[in-house]
Parts: C-alpha cells; structure tokens; sequence
C-alpha cells in the first residue's frame, strides 16, 4: 500500500504558485497518449518555496524550462510528484508526459468509456493526466488542442468556446477550445468521440443565444429530449428565482457509459454518466425522469455555485456541494410536488445521513481531516450540507437569503473561498448573527432533540420544554449546543389552527441545552412538531395515537401529514418488534382510509404515505436491531393494513391506473399512487386476485414506470408468474445494459436462499460487465442495501460475498470499492455474531497487499487501527 497520510485542514497554507495561463496539448493515441503542458508560473507574494507538482499514473517524458530542456538532475520525481528548485521568480514550464487511457479502469483522469475518450479530474483526477499543483485554489485560463484520428473521433470537445479546427493530413483532427473564465483544474475536461447530437437554442434574460448540445451514443437520440428539456428549465429557474445568467456562448453535456459518480459539472462541458441523461417513456421510469431533471439542474447551477465561485480547498467541498443541491431541490420543488420532494430529502437523511453521522466515517459538513478526498464526497457533505443551506434560508427568509447570494457573489466571483465567507457573506447582507450557527459547519454528529410539554389549566399556559444533546461521534466526542429551528403548528382538538401567542404556526429557535417556550392558550392544544423536518434532528417526542389522528387531516403542511404518519407507524412497529403476536390497533387503517376516501388528498403524498417505512428507516429510531425481528413486523403490519383495507386498495388502484401513458404531474401522481396500492396487495400472503392484476398490468404497460411496479409487484408473490416476467423483460431488453439494471436490481432484491448463487449467474449474464459501476451497483449494491434478510443472514455468506466484490474492486476501480463497503462499516447496531462475523471480513480486507487509501482510510477506522 501506498502511505496513506491524512492531511488537515488547519495545515492549509496558500499554494506557493500561481498560473496564469495553461495550454494542454493532447495527443490521443489508445495506450500511449501524450500529453504537453506548457504554463506560465509566478510566485505568489515574496517566497523561496520549491515548486511540488502533483502527478500520478504517468511516464514522464521532458522538462523544460523557459524553453531549456531540463537534464534530470534538476527535478526530483516520485511516485506521485514532481518538484523543482531554485526557481526564478516567473517562468514557463513545458511538461511532456504519456499517460495510458485504454487501461484506466479507475475512471479518474483521461479513460476510454466504450469507445469514447472522457476525463473526470474531480476531486484530484487531473494529476493523472499531467504534473500540476492539483488544487483547486489555483486558478488558471486554459487553452487545449486535441489532436486525434478524424475518423473514429469526429467530435474533439474541452471547456470554454471553440477556437480553430484543422484537419491534418494524417487522418487526424486538431481541435484548439479557450476557455476564458480562471478556473482550478479539477473543472477541466476532454471528450473526443463519435456521437449523435441534440441541438437547441436558450435565450437569456438579457438577450444572449447560448447553443445546447447534448451528446449521446449513436441511435440513443430518441432519449435525449428530456435532459434537454431540463436543461432549458434549469437555465430559466436560476434566471427567475437567484437572477444568475450563463456565462458562455455554447453548454455542452455528454453521456457516457461509464462513470463513477451522477455526473459532473466541468466549466461549459458536463460529463454525465448516461444513467442521468437518457430517458424516454418506454425505458425509464417517473422517478429516473425526475432524477434526471434534478442532476440536469445540479450541474447547471455549479456554474455560478461551484465553478466561478469554487473552493479554497477539498476541506471546503460543501460550500459548493451542499449549496447547490439545495439549489436543486427547490429547483425541483418549484416545478414538481414540494411534499414529495421533501419526503425524499428527508428519507436521504434518515436512511442515509444518520447512519453515517453514527459510523466510523462520522465527519462534519466540513470535514476536518482526510485521506482520500474521494471518501468524502458523502450524504453528510451535500444533503446535510444542503440542510443547513436551507436551515440560513428559513431564519433569514427568502429575500434576505437572495441578497445574502448576491453579496457573495459580488464579493467573490472568480474567487476560491470558504465556508466561513460564504456565512459572511450571508450575515452581513441580512444583518442576523449567525455566529452560533457556524457550528454546523464544524460539529459532526446528529442532534437529539427531546420534548416534554405541561398545559398549565389555571395559566392558560402550553410550556415545552425542549432538550438537545449531541451525543459524541467517532471523530467527535465533546459538542457544544447548536442554534436549531424547531417550527410548531397549534390546534385544538377539533383539528383547527389556534391562534396561540406567537402564532399557529412559528419558529422557536433552540440555542442552548435546555429551554423552556411558554405559549398562552386557552385550550389544551396539539402540536405538531419539526415541521417540514426544520432541522437535521432526531426528535423524540412520543404523540399519542388521538393526537395523530386529530393532526394527520389537520396539518396544512403535506410534508408534514406524512412525517407524522411515518410516526405512527414506527410507534407500532416498534411494539410489534418487541412483541411478535403485536395486535397493530385499527387508528392505523382508520387514518389510511379516510385519506384514501378523502378525494382532496394529494395523490402523490397519499403514494407515499401507503409505503410502511423501510428498513433502513426504522433501523434509524432503534439502538441495536434485531434483523429478523425488523422485517417481520414491517410484514405484520403490511398484512394488517391489507386485510383491512384490501378493497379499498383496489378500488384505488383501480381509479388511478391509467391505460395510456401521459407524462404531466398529475398522471405521474397517478402512476405513483396505483403502483403503491399494487405493491402493498402484492406482499399480501393470501390475496391471489392481486397476480392477474399484475400479470395485466406488465402485459398492457406502455410505460417503464408501470412495467418495473409489476416486475416489483411479481417479484413479493414468488412463482411462474415472477418467472416469466424477468424472462420476457430479458428477452425484450437484453443488450440495452441501462434498461438491464433495473432486472438486475429486481433480481438482487430477491429474499430467496439461492440468491448467492444466483448473482453469480447473474455476473454472468452477457451485460453485466465488472468495468461498469452501473451494473456493479444495480446488482450488488442492490443486494447490499435493500436485500436484508439474506445480505444479513446469520452465516455471514452476504457479508463475504461483499467482501470479495470489494476486493476484486480495490484494484480496478478504487473509488468504487470504497462506496461499496458502506454496509460493512455501519454495522454498530447489530448483534454481536453478526459484528464478529462482519469485522472478520474487514480484517481480511485489510491485510491485502494493494490496499487503496480509499479502503484503508475506511476499514482502519472501522476496526480503529
Ligand atoms: N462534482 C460532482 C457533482 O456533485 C461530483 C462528482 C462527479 C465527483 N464525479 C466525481 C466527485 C468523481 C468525485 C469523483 O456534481
Ligand atoms: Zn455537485
């Protein structure tokens, strides 16, 4: 293994070199590709300071300086970089190096992606392309030349607009972009390829044509219009709702096939893995058209929140990341459901956040050291990060939070910076100290948040006492209190907002360990609290069941109906974890049918509230987990709803499965609502009517979102009928390897004893291809996470099947493995065999030769070495 040191941020110091200017020039040749950086270099303020380049992965080739070759006693290389000595105060430095991008499994730097050349330089890729301060405080203009073979890459394309074009005599092409905004390096980015392309036109507020290409894979065209779609919405939202206009003449997107991560948001030339572009109804679900619009949007918004304001350095990552992604969630809010949209936020948090904030890998929004910089570009950095965004946004307001992104972009537009600037920027517009809050930025861990009330009858008086403790984390172990809106809605018990002092609904801001709120009113009321999950806390506060059933219909925030049903689920599931022969009481079915009954009811929200909560989200509000126990109450309580409500449910899967696919919000409300009704009868144990309802439905879909429920739906009732449902898609789909991962994903979830053996047929399946993360995570991620019964099985055979996909994958694509071990590490609420058996695996992980930093940085703090 290489040394695997962390770095600190309280270590930053500003680089001893700036660079004005870049020029790259890249020779593409498969295997031996060369690549020629000449850049313009000048010290930074009064220093004698070496100058260290960062690169990897690379042979270097020649040095010169000012012109001068270099003989090699005047540089030292390492396995990773380059540094000189005695240098001038301003130079050139001409660097050529040969790098190989048809073996590059990791995906980072310049690699060839079914053909295509593409590079991914995020966090730290693009020392694997040449030797530079790979920071991203260094800010430069870059100008690049592509040269390649004019026949297989007809489309050479680099940031910035396109400057000449020449064809050479050889056969090959010579492309020169510029790229006029400074820019760090880990922005740039190369694609040469033959595609077909999508072309359009948005014009800006102001009156400027920007050209929209989108690129994608020949024949894959008929799915390009959606991400295009998005992307004009994308450029109009940012234009009406934070007043920022594009910057350049021409945007550019490209889909390729393999790709570690969403996609990425290289200044004017998007890289996106294809998963996040191609859409039409026939192959793609509701949800992957809604998650394309929403990463459309993300990298579109990095423009401004990433790109002309970046980062000081990687410590800072969130003031990019958790800014945009609350950018892109009220971006989708605003064109889609609010509630829904917010249901999904908070389930990331729950399910994910929370868990993370409780493991090994336990780090602030900011973290405050790192190994591997690719390890933390985690659900605590841009969803938490985007929580407490969105925490500014509703102490400061709307307008004032607007005028807080106007003061930092004036201030710091073509700058690098921080989050403390950022914070700045957003006190000093609005005039609120924010000083307190800060501690989001650096305190790790999830806040618990209790609540007692006392109605005092003679006063006329409601006083909750509301409690927060920070319990301490693996990085962590002292917390200070956290400033934490808290916002409560009053009712009497006729379910009508009450006018208590303060207001119906408002704010209480919690600022210290233990406070106590009084509110002057004459009834007893109910409350909701943490509305709109106000705050990335657990709350602790057990309503009664006549609460609930009085607040459910009452709550005018939708999001917040849902939030309080997930609570009285989790309240009888939890008994009925306790107590296996738990009878689950009627309020439940009482609630849920008056919804169902209730034709005012979102239909979309209704979708949600019909799924008992996950796993994952019940693991959530326990200390240690029973496995088996955890799944036999969420059936118990699905059975019981069934039996219930079994009419009901089909009645209105009947109302709201349509026969012809329309693609607007209501249909999709629809669709959403019907599959969740077809799902729940699906896990019946004895409903035998519900097949032909399936069987029906996959043979007359005309849509993926349809097809896939049905597939879902057959896979719960077992049988030929599951069968001949994964034979048909197989037979229809088969070479289209991102429609194939939804069958394989079917497949992983599968509760079967054989599910071993059948991934390993499934591996062998002609599109499954271990190179892809796609299909590594459709199948075993899959597997990993949502197939709990047999990926926990008492043996320990899912968690060493695990451990030998990340062993294989440690040395093919590092970044990969390192995601993948996520179940491994998150195992402190599970019984003793099971963490024995997991740590076993771990340990063997660790005593592997080539062990990446990624995986050493994980697995070392795990078994805390
Ligand atoms: N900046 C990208 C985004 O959030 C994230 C990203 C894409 C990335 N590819 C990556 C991060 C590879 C690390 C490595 O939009
Ligand atoms: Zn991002």
């Amino acid at each position: 293994m290489t040394a695997a040191r962390a770095k600190y941020l309280k270590d930053y110091t500003v680089p001893p070199f700036l660079v004005d200017e870049v020029e790259l020039v890249f020779e593409l040749n498969g295997e031996q590709t060369i690549v020629t950086s000449t850049a313009q270099y000048k010290r930074n303020g009064q220093n004698n300071a070496d100058l260290v380049l960062n690169g990897e992965h690379q042979k270097l080739l020649q040095v010169s300086l000012d012109g001068q070759v270099l003989a090699q006693e005047k540089y030292q290389l390492t396995e990773e970089t380059l540094t000189l000595t005695e240098l001038p105060e301003q130079f050139t430095l001409t660097i050529k190096s040969q790098i190989d991008p048809v073996n590059n499994t990791a995906l980072e730097g310049l690699y060839l992606s079914a053909g295509a050349y593409c590079t991914q330089c995020e966090a730290e890729g693009f020392r694997r392309i040449t030797y530079y301060q790979d920071r991203p405080d260094v800010l430069a203009k870059f100008t690049t030349h592509i040269i390649a073979d004019r026949k297989n890459f007809p489309y050479l394309l680099s940031n910035g607009n396109k400057v000449s074009e020449a064809e050479l005599e050889d056969g090959r092409s010579k492309v020169t972009w510029f790229d006029p905004y400074k820019k760090p390096c880990y922005l740039f980015a190369l694609v040469a390829g033959d595609f077909d392309v999508l072309r359009d036109v948005y014009t800006t507020k102001n009156g400027r044509n920007v050209t929209l290409e989108l690129f994608v894979d020949k024949g894959n065209l008929k799915r390009a219009p959606h991400a295009m779609t998005s992307l004009k919405q994308a450029m109009a939202w940012d234009e009406s709702r934070f007043n920022l206009e594009y910057d350049l003449d021409i945007y550019m997107i490209v889909a390729v096939d393999f790709f570690n991560m969403g996609a990425m948001e290289n200044k004017g030339l998007n890289v996106f893995n294809s998963k996040c572009v191609l859409a039409d109804s026939d192959s793609a679900t509701d949800n992957d058209y809604l998650s394309i619009e929403s990463i459309v949007g993300h990298e579109y918004f990095h423009n401004w929140t990433g790109n002309r304001v970046t980062c000081r350095d990687w410590f800072q990552l969130s003031l990019k990341e958790g800014l945009t992604v609350f950018r892109d969630q009220e971006f989708s809010m605003d064109l889609g459901s609010r509630a829904v949209n917010r249901i999904q936020q908070v389930k990331v948090m729950r399910e994910h956040q929370f868990a993370e904030d409780a493991s090994p890998m336990s780090h602030p929004i900011r973290p405050e050291s790192v190994i591997e910089m690719n390890n933390f570009y985690t659900v605590t950095v841009y969803d938490k990060g985007a929580e407490v965004i969105r925490m500014m946004h509703s102490i400061l307001g709307e307008d004032r939070f607007q005028q807080g992104m106007q003061l930092y972009f004036s201030r710091h537009d073509g700058q690098a910076v921080t989050c403390d600037d950022f914070v700045a920027a957003m006190e000093d517009a609005s005039g609120v100290d924010l000083t307190q809050f800060r501690l989001w930025y650096s305190q790790s861990g999830t806040p618990v948040v209790e609540v007692e009330e006392a109605y005092l009858a003679a006063e006329n008086k409601l006083k909750l006492t509301i409690k927060q403790s920070n319990p301490p984390t693996a990085d962590q172990k002292i917390k200070q209190p956290l400033h934490i809106p808290i916002n409560i809605a009053f009712f009497n018990t006729a379910g009508e907002a009450i006018d208590v002092s303060g207001g119906a609904e408002q704010v209480v801001n919690l600022t210290e360990a233990e406070q106590t709120f009084e509110f002057s009113t004459e009834v007893k009321p109910y409350f909701s609290l943490l509305r709109d999950f106000s705050a990335p806390v657990k709350l602790v506060y057990q309503y009664s069941d006549d609460a609930l059933a009085c607040l459910i219909p009452a709550e005018s925030s939708q999001y917040t109906k849902w939030e309080l049903m997930q609570n009285l689920y989790i309240k009888h599931i939890t008994q009925g974890i306790k107590d296996s022969s738990y009878q689950y009481p009627s309020i439940i079915c009482d609630i849920l049918a008056a919804l169902i009954q209730d034709a005012s009811t979102d239909k979309a929200l209704l979708a949600e509230i019909l799924k008992v909560p996950s796993f994952a989200s019940i693991m959530e509000t326990m200390d240690t987990v029973d496995v088996d126990a955890v799944i036999q109450a969420r059936k118990s309580l699905e059975q019981f709803i069934i039996k219930n409500l079994n009419d009901q449910l089909v009645s209105c899967y009947n109302k709201n499965h349509a026969q012809t696919y329309e693609y607007h919000q209501d249909a999709i409300a629809k669709r959403a609502l019907a599959n969740s009704c077809l799902l729940l009868l699906a896990a019946s144990d004895e409903n035998n009517d519900v097949r032909t309802i399936i069987e029906t439905q996959y043979q007359n879909s005309d849509n993926m979102t349809d097809t896939l429920a049905a597939m879902q739906a057959a896979s719960l009732v077992g049988g030929s009928l599951f069968k001949d449902i994964m034979q048909s898609f197989d037979e229809k789909w088969r070479g289209d390897a991102l429609v194939m991962d939804k069958w394989f994903s079917v497949h992983a979830r599968c509760d079967s004893e054989q599910i071993l053996q059948n991934l390993d047929e499934l591996q062998n399946h002609p599109d499954f291809n271990w190179n892809n993360p796609n299909r590594v995570r459709a199948l075993i991620a899959q597997f990993a996470m949502f197939n709990h019964s047999q990926f926990h099985h008492k043996s320990g055979r899912g968690y060493q099947y695990l451990g030998r996909v990340i062993e294989r994958l440690n040395t093919s694509n590092p970044q990969i493995a390192a995601r993948m071990i996520t179940p491994l590490i998150q195992f402190k609420k599970l019984d003793e065999p099971r963490q024995v058996l997991i740590k076993a695996e771990l340990s063997r992980l660790f005593e592997l030769d080539n062990l990446s930093k990624d995986l050493y940085e994980k697995i070392s703090k795990t078994l805390d070495l």
